[in-house]
This record gives C-alpha cells, structure tokens and sequence, in this order.
C-alpha cells in the first residue's frame, strides 16, 4: 500500500517534470499556429513576400517571426481589439506570441515529424449561392504595369449596364494579379460622367473636376490582400441602381518586372423579397470636420475631428472603414448616446496605408436615436515621416490622389430591430 502511493508519486512528478522540460517544438506548437494565422498570404503564390509552409521556410526566419509576432506587425491587423472586436479580425493571443518566443529563445528545434501534414487552405463560400446567383464583371481590358519600380495609381471604370436595380448580399472583391494589386477602392457612380477613363492616372488634370461628382458610393467596398469578401446578414441586403458605373481607384505596388492585371467585382444577389431591410452607407466626409480647414501645412503634426449627429433614427453598425493615406498615424472613431454612453466603432495607433480595411463588427452594434458619432485622425506632414510621399514636406489638402490627403469614416448600416444587438456576424 505504501509502496504503491510512492511508486505513483515518482511517476507524477516524473510526468510533471517532463512536461514542464518538453521543449517547444516547431512541429507540434508553432507549425499549427502559422497555419491558422499566416500561410493564407505565406504560401507559394499568395500575397506574402516567402512562404512559410514548412519547417526549413520558417526555422531560417525563426528570429524575425520572433519579432514580427511579438510586435503584432504580423498578422496585419491595425484596429485595437480591446476597443472593439470584429467578424473578420485577426490576430495572435499572448499565449502563442510567448510560444513563438519559447521556439525562438529555445534554438527552434523542429520536434517529431508527424505524417499526412497536409495543409489546405479553403475559400469559404457565400452560404447557398450557386454560378447563376452572382454577377461578375472585370475591367475592360487587361491594365499593363510597366516594370520600373514605381507606385502606380489608376482608375478605371466598368459599365454594369444593369437594366434594373438589383439587391445584393455580399461583395466580393476579385483580384487579378495578386503580386502587384496593393489595394483598391470602389465606388459606384450613376451619372456617367466617367465613362471611358479606363487607366486614368491619379495625377491626371481630369481628377480634380471627377471628385466633385456626387457618387452613389463613395466606398462601396474597400479591398485589402486577405479581406476579398463583404457579407452582409441575412435578411439585408445592398440596393445597386440600374445603370450603374463601377469606378476602381487601384493601387499597384513597384515591379521589377512587366505585368498585367484584369481585377473584377462580383455581386451576390438575393431576391428583393426576401429582404427586409436594405443596408445603407452613412460616409462622413471632408464636410464633417469641425477644425477647418482640412490644411496639412510642412512640418506639422496635425488633428482633425469630425462631428456627425445627433442621429434622427436608431441604427444598427454592420462595419466600419476609416480611410487616409499615407500620412495617416491614427485614428479613432466612437459614437455617444443621448444616454452619455460610449459606443467604440474603431481605434488605430498605427496607421498603415497598405492595411485598410471594412472591419465587420463581431456583432450588429446599435446606435439609438440621438448619437453623435466622432472621428479624430492624427496626421504626420513632416520630412522625418519616411511614409510622406514629398521630400520635403510640402502643404497637403484634401483629395483623391495619394500625395493628397483624406479624412473619412465610412458606415455600413441598417435601420435598428430588437435582437440585433446578439445578433452576431461571425462565420
Ligand atoms: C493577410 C496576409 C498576411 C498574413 C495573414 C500574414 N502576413 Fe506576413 N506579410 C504579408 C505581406 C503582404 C508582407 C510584406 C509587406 C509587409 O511587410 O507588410 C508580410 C511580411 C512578413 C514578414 C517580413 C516583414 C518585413 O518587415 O519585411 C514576416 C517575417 C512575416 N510577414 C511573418 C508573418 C507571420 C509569422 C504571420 C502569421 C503569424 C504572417 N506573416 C501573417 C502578408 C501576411
């Protein structure tokens, strides 16, 4: 009886210490985290700049990871999500950041090497939808990058020739040329006023009188590398008018080498029937910033704010996009109820123009009659800045071109029902 007590005793505390000295090992703990968090953009022929897929990939790197990790650069992820939390975030918990770094202090060993590792990777779908339930259209003809390593920003336009309006229930954005699409914007516009400007440069004269035309949708869809998609819950849905326009602003990454590239949009439609309520966009723009004028001068750090309400009807947020460009550094977005209460939508400390995104929030967020919603966005127009595309700094103000700048908040909504407040948008 004694005997037996101590002989488990030695075999618990064997276990114990065996499992405390079990060393961290690539195969076992780090190879399931970069599989669920970064070889959607670090494989052969994704978005990231290597792939990440196998031990000898990632053990040659260990130390930058490391650090990548720990920083939260990497996976990219800009809003604060203890501000507020989103259907489509990503990002590590602190126990897999500190696993990471176990690995990396540890020498990175890779551990036993487990057969049938196969990793897949799969594009979740649009619940129910079949080829005959979307439309698709693509520019017009293939846009060609020249290789000389320079940015390069283009507009393009793309007739719907939608002969009726038509109720859409997610977007998806469909890349051409993952290697060199940075990011895109769409927009719709229903007075043609831009037809034909297909390869339009930025720095085009004609630039200055388009932005003056009152679009349907300012942003109807911002496309980052890992958020290709925009679902909208069930029941609601996006109203597109006959005869829209789809104007693309893209931004094309430098190349070393000739490329082309033919990017589209595809629409998932429903039947108006079985939309209850049509989701609508509220874009605080240039015109609801309260310290005019929208002036950058060089060398300064400025704050702008941006004032919006009191709002006539109770809402409910699908998701929120902030947009600046490149001398963003952060930007906050919250509205206060009549209640004097706080409803967080999006916190950014670090502005990364390559990183914007709809952030989808993790659940309908109600906003009662009444709210006033407030932005604040915090500028660095000075030469240090190395993301300030003017060297010098020189006076920056409002506009569409990337040596511009832009202040807007952009807010998917629907009008309010009981429930939606739990009613959650995860996938
Ligand atoms: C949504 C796509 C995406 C995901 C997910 C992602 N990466 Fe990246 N990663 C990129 C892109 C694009 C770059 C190059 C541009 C940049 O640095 O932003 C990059 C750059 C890097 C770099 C080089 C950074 C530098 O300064 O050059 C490392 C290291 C890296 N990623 C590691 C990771 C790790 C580890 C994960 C997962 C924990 C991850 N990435 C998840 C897209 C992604």
């Amino acid at each position: 009886m004694q005997w037996s007590r101590y002989i488990v005793a030695i075999i618990w505390v064997a276990g114990v210490r065996g499992y405390a000295q079990r060393p961290v090992t690539y195969q076992t703990d780090v190879a399931p985290i970069l599989q669920s968090n970064c070889i959607e953009c670090h494989r052969k022929g994704g978005i990231g700049p290597f792939p990440l897929t196998t031990y000898e990939e990632v053990a040659k790197r260990a130390k930058f990871i490391g650090k990548v990790t720990q920083s939260r650069y990497m996976p990219p992820f800009r809003a604060d999500r203890n501000f507020q939390q989103y259907a489509n975030e990503r990002g590590l918990s602190e126990e897999e950041i500190s696993t990471i770094q176990a690995w990396v202090t540890h020498g990175s060993p890779e551990g036993k090497r487990s057969r049938n590792k196969s990793v897949s990777i799969e594009n979740d779908t649009v619940q129910g939808t079949s080829a005959a339930d979307f439309l698709e259209w693509s520019m017009t003809k293939p846009y060609e990058i020249i290789g000389n390593e320079r940015e390069d920003f283009r507009y393009f336009n793309i007739p719907t020739n939608l002969e009726k309006d038509v109720y859409v229930k997610a977007i998806e954005f469909k890349v051409g040329n993952r290697k060199v699409l940075h990011h895109s914007r769409l927009m719709t516009d229903t007075t043609r006023t831009m037809r034909g400007i297909d390869g339009m440069r930025e720095d085009d004269p004609r630039v200055i009188e388009f932005q003056k035309t009152p679009l349907e949708e300012d942003f109807l869809y911002g496309w980052v590398p890992g958020n290709d998609r925009v679902n909208f819950p069930p029941g609601t849905a996006k109203r597109i008018r006959a005869g829209t326009d789809l104007l693309l602003n893209m931004h094309y990454a430098p190349s070393p080498i000739d490329e082309t590239d033919q990017s589209g949009v595809r629409f998932y439609l429903t039947d108006s029937a079985q939309v209850e309520r049509e989701v609508r966009t509220l874009t605080l723009t240039e015109n609801d910033i309260t310290n005019q004028p929208f002036v950058l001068p060089a060398e300064s750090k400025p704050t702008f704010y941006m004032s919006y309400g009191p709002t006539q009807q109770a809402i409910s947020l699908i998701s929120v996009m902030p947009h600046m460009h490149f001398l963003g550094k952060k930007f906050r977005a919250f509205a206060i109820t009549p209640g004097g209460e706080l409803v967080p939508f999006v916190k950014i400390e670090d502005w990364d123009y390559a990183w914007q995104m709809t952030y989808q929030f993790k659940t309908l967020l109600h906003l009662p009659a009444g709210s006033t919603i407030i932005a604040e966005a915090t500028y660095d127009n000075t030469s240090q800045n190395p993301e300030n595309p003017s060297q010098p700094a020189r006076e920056v103000t409002y506009g569409w071109n990337s040596t511009n700048e832009m202040m807007n908040l952009v807010l998917y909504y629907i009008p309010y029902k009981e429930g939606d407040e739990t009613r959650s948008q995860e996938r």
